[in-house]
C-alpha cells in the first residue's frame, strides 16, 4: 500500500509540511509506503475548464506544460492521497489565496 501527500503551501517545510509529516510518520509505522511532494516554488496552472479530459477519457490533463500529469500518475499509483494547503486570509476568494489550492482541482 502507498500513500502520496502533496504540500500546496508556499512555505516549504512550514506548518503544513509538519502536519502532513505527522500523518506520514504514523503510516510509516504501519509499514505503509509514503511519498511527500512539496509544490512550493513550482508553477502549476489551475483548471481551465477545457473539458478535454472528459472527451479524451484518458485520465490525463490536456494541459501538458507542467507537472500535473506526473502527479496524477503518482496518485494513480497510490491507494491514499493527502492534499494540504495553508489557510491564507479567510479562504477561497482572497487575494492571499494559497497559490496551489487551484491546482488541486486538476488533480482531483
Ligand atoms: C497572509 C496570511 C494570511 C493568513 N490568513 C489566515 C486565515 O484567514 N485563517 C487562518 O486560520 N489562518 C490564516 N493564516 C495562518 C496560516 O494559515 C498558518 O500560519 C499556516 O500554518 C501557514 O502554513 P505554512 O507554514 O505551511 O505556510 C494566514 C497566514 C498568512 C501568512
Amino acid at each position: 500500500m502507498k500513500v502520496v501527500a502533496f504540500n500546496g503551501s508556499s512555505r516549504k517545510d512550514g506548518n503544513t509540511a509538519i502536519l502532513l509529516n505527522y500523518v506520514l510518520d504514523e503510516l510509516k509505522k504501519e509499514e505503509i509506503e509514503t511519498e511527500f511532494i512539496q509544490l512550493s516554488g513550482e508553477t502549476l496552472s489551475g483548471c481551465i475548464a477545457c473539458y478535454r479530459c472528459a472527451e479524451n477519457k484518458d485520465q490525463r490533463c490536456a494541459v501538458v506544460k507542467d507537472k500535473v500529469n506526473e502527479y496524477i500518475g503518482k496518485m494513480q499509483g497510490s491507494q491514499g492521497v493527502l492534499l494540504a494547503v495553508a489557510n491564507l486570509c479567510l479562504g477561497h476568494d482572497s487575494q492571499y489565496e494559497s497559490p496551489h489550492r487551484a491546482e488541486f482541482d486538476r488533480l482531483s
